[in-house]
This record gives structure tokens, sequence and C-alpha cells, in this order.
């Protein structure tokens, strides 16, 4: 039987008592949560109190906003460097309430994490924490001191070594956004919609280390059957729709960041099915009430 695993998208404050019901009817292995629980203006606890009462295993990758108010927020986007020396000092202690209203529930980041069904065990391995995306490092000083990471080259090292150090050969990379290399256009899986065709900033606005990790893992001997991420939400800038799941060779890449991810009465995750010898993800709206 297919390990089936849950895929929640960038929750953004819309996650509740009747999420947790729906997906812990739904029979998954396990639930991967892409991060940013929290608002502009909400910190994101109600909803991990909320993750914290699921009976289905579930990890959450922290986002760009989780543990980063919105003053540390802004001065993170246009790289303010002395407004983020103001703003960052109270990120480690933010991250651990965090960790504490998530219960049982692993706040993850550089972590390796086994999940075995039946007929097929991978290991997940979760990436760099509170990606902003792009080449800049964000957040340096929490990664710093959490996780002894300083740099986007020190990053990368790690994240190799969390590949070296999987105990199976099948790899599902957790990210809160996703590799570079799949961002040429604004529609992309993960282009950059925001700040105009003029921007400084790349088109591409894909993680460079988890490019390298994943490269890595292939060129180790590894199979990356899928890589899962959010960030960048489906709805783009000026009008249109992301594409949000890509097939690159033995690999899936999905965004799971429907955002507002409860519309209209509906609420969406993807079901993400993995067999020995496929990947499959299908967009889920469920209307339970
Ligand atoms: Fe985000």
């Amino acid at each position: 039987m297919d390990m089936r695993l849950g895929l929640v998208g960038d929750v953004h404050t819309l996650f509740d008592a009747r999420d947790v019901a729906q997906l812990d009817a739904s029979s998954y292995d396990a639930l991967l949560f892409v991060g940013d629980l929290a608002g502009y203006l909400d910190d994101g606890r109600t909803v991990a109190r909320c993750i914290a009462t699921l009976a289905t295993p579930a990890l959450v990758m922290p986002g760009n906003h989780d543990a980063a108010p919105l003053p540390h927020l802004a001065a993170e986007a246009f790289g303010l460097e002395r407004l983020i020396r103001l703003t960052e000092l109270g990120q480690d202690r933010r991250c651990a309430r965090l960790r504490r209203a998530l219960g049982k529930v692993p706040l993850v980041g550089y972590s390796v994490h086994d999940l075995v069904s039946d007929d097929l065990s991978i290991t997940v391995v979760a990436a760099r924490p509170h990606s902003f995306g792009g080449t800049r490092l964000a957040f340096a000083r929490h990664l710093a001191s959490r996780h002894g990471i300083d740099s986007m080259q020190a990053s990368t090292r790690r994240l190799r070594e969390l590949v070296d150090a999987a105990t199976h050969q099948d790899l599902v990379f957790l990210a809160h956004n996703g590799p570079a290399g799949l961002g040429d256009a604004p529609h992309s899986i993960w282009g950059r919609d925001f700040g105009g065709s003029h921007s400084s900033l790349p088109r591409d606005f894909g993680d460079p280390d988890l490019r390298d990790a994943i490269a890595y893992a292939t060129s180790s001997g590894r199979r990356v059957r899928a890589v899962v991420a959010g960030h960048m939400h489906h709805g783009i800038k000026g009008g249109g729709e992301r594409i949000w799941q890509l097939q690159r060779d033995d690999t899936l890449y999905v965004n799971a960041a429907r955002v507002p991810r409860i519309r209209d009465g509906l609420r969406h995750h993807v079901r993400l099915s993995l067999s020995k010898r496929q990947a499959h993800a299908e967009a889920q709206l469920t209307t339970r009430s």
C-alpha cells in the first residue's frame, strides 16, 4: 500500500479543530506542514496549539512569518541591517514559545525524520527553517544561535551532512521555500511574482542550498522522491495561478501554498501518495463543517 502524506501549505492562521478532525479521519501516515502558521498580526500559537491535538504524526517546518513579528519581517524583507539587529533579538524566545505550543509535534529544520509504512520507508530531510527565498540568508542570528549556521555556505554543508545521515535511501525534502532552479517565470513553481520585472531581485526565488542538497542526494545514490514546500503563493500578483507541482526526473516537486487555504468554505491540503515506483500529488478541497 502507498505511503500517504498530507501536505498543509502556508496556513496564515487558517487551521482549526475542523481541520484536525478531517485530517485525522483521512488515514495519513503523516502530515507535513510547510510553515507560516502565523499572520502579520498573529504569532501562530493558536494554530500551533490546534496542531498539537492531531492524532496523526506531524512535522512542522517554520516559515519566514513564524517567530518574526511585522517589524522584524519587514526588516528582513528589505535587508535593513540596522533594523534587523534591533528586531531579531527575541526570535529565539519566540521560537521556544512556538515549540511549546506545538506540544509533541516537532518544529523541524536541519533535521531528519524517518517515516515507515507497510511497503515503504523514507527519511524526511527537513531543510533550512524560516526561509525567505533567494540567495540572502535571512534570520541569520537565530540560525546561528539555534543551529550554528552563519552563512549560505554553512547551510549548504549542513544539508549535505543531513543527506549523509539519512537512514533510508528514499528521501522527501521538507522546506518552507522550494529549491533554486525552478523559477524562471512569475508563474513558475518558485518564481518571483513581486517587485516587478525591473527588480534587482532574481526572478528565481528558490533556495540555493536546497538545490545543492537535492543534487548531492541524487549524486550520492539516494532517491529523492519528493520535495515539499510552499512560501510562493499559488495566486500570483497581477493575476493567474502558479504551477504547483512539477515532475523532474525521479522527483515530484510540490508547492502546497494555496493562500488563503480556506476559501469559500473549502479547506485545502495536498495528498501525496508514494509507492515504490511513483509519487502522485492531488489537491484536496474539503467542506467538512
Ligand atoms: Fe512564507
